[in-house]
């Protein structure tokens, strides 16, 4: 089926927020769509993301991931959808691709740029979540950056989140001994163990270093760190003698840099003799066969519970955005954009 839109709807950065975003930040427009030309696929959009680094990527000041937005201009982020046109080779209509161009109902994308994937392997939401981007970045950062060992008592932050809900149910695959995260609240701290079965959760509106003390008494060998912040501290006191951090994110400084703790707690880096890692995830491409055929398999096995927090919508996109940075969700936050069928 070759499909006749002409026009999308899309959503644009209306003005740069200096704290957490509100709607006044974001505007939604409809626009043309460009003529497609060889080589490109017109997309349907089914699913988005909506990820913490787009927040960084809402300022002018620091390079985050990619490109920062323009106001004005469109925002755009991980998606999945259905091709409606092809004008490449090998790419049928019909097809389902995951892109970089989310937040619109439409878009026209160089198939270069897009990955065909299978749903009948995992559900299309799963294609975002544990078994995308998000999936691949708990992966690398517990065995590259922060290689993971057997036996590890392994700490995650941000653990009910997208990643960190990963990364706390693959550390056992993967030889943890025990596994440890934190959460907003205590009912997530609770589903941290029942839903996705943890050793134990911690609530760290309450008192993260006693929990931690009291999760992890001997101490931990890899903190898996999302936050930063108050969470990174706590850590760095926490480890033993040549643990290890992977530093994969710092949802809180992105929030709120006022409240950031001083860097002098660095020096118990060098008095246990740590290593401190950081990584970003598309760094590490050589890794993603390995990733899919083993998360692939464990979802079939049953081993993973995949979480997802979908807010219906495009005009919605936004609100689904700020809520998750402010803890709405649980696993992975997307927007459903479009129907599957
Ligand atoms: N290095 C890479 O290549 C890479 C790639 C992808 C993502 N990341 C990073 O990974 C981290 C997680 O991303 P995600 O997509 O999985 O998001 P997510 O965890 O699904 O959502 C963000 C979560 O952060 C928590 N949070 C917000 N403010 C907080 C604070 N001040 N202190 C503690 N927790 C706070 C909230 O959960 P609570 O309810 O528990 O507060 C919220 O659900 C982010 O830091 C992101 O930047 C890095």
């Amino acid at each position: 089926m070759q499909s006749t839109a002409t026009t999308t709807r899309m959503v644009t950065l209306a003005a740069r927020p200096t704290k957490d975003p509100g709607p006044e930040h974001f505007d939604i427009v409809t626009t043309d769509l460009p003529a497609l030309e060889d080589g490109q696929l017109l997309v349907r959009n089914i699913y988005m993301s909506v990820d913490p680094a787009m927040r960084g990527r809402m300022d002018t000041s620091e390079k985050h991931y990619t490109t920062n937005f323009r106001v004005g201009g469109p925002l755009d982020g991980s998606a999945i959808g259905e091709v409606v046109a092809s004008r490449a080779a090998g790419v049928e209509a019909g097809t389902h691709v995951r892109h970089r161009l989310g937040w619109r109902e439409y878009a026209v994308v160089d198939a270069a740029a897009a990955t065909t994937i299978d749903p009948t392997i995992a559900p299309m939401r799963d294609w975002l979540g544990i078994l995308g981007q998000t999936g691949f970045t708990a992966y690398v950062g517990l065995t590259r950056a922060g290689e993971l060992a057997s036996g590890d008592t392994v700490f995650v932050s941000a653990a009910a989140g997208a990643v960190g809900s990963a990364a706390g149910q693959f550390a056992p695959l993967l030889g943890a001994g025990r596994v440890i995260g934190s959460a907003g609240g205590p009912e997530k701290a609770r589903l941290l163990v029942e839903e996705l079965g943890l050793d134990a959760g911690i609530d760290y509106r309450d008192d993260l270093p006693a929990g931690l003390a009291s999760a992890a008494p001997d101490g931990i060998d890899l903190y898996f760190d999302n936050v930063g912040g108050d969470h990174l501290v706590a850590a760095l006191y926490a480890l033993r003698e040549r643990g290890r951090i992977a530093l994969c994110g710092m949802i809180s400084d992105l929030r709120n840099r006022d409240t950031s703790p001083p860097i002098s707690h660095l020096i118990q880096a060098t008095l246990k003799r740590l290593t401190i890692r950081g990584f970003i995830v598309r760094d590490h491409e050589d890794l993603r066969p390995e990733f899919e055929h083993r998360v692939a398999g464990w979802l079939r096995a049953g081993d993973l519970t995949s979480r997802t927090t979908v807010t219906p919508g495009l005009e919605n996109a936004p609100q689904a955005f700020v809520s998750m940075l402010a803890g709405g969700n649980v696993g992975k936050a997307l927007v459903q954009i479009g129907d599957e069928a």
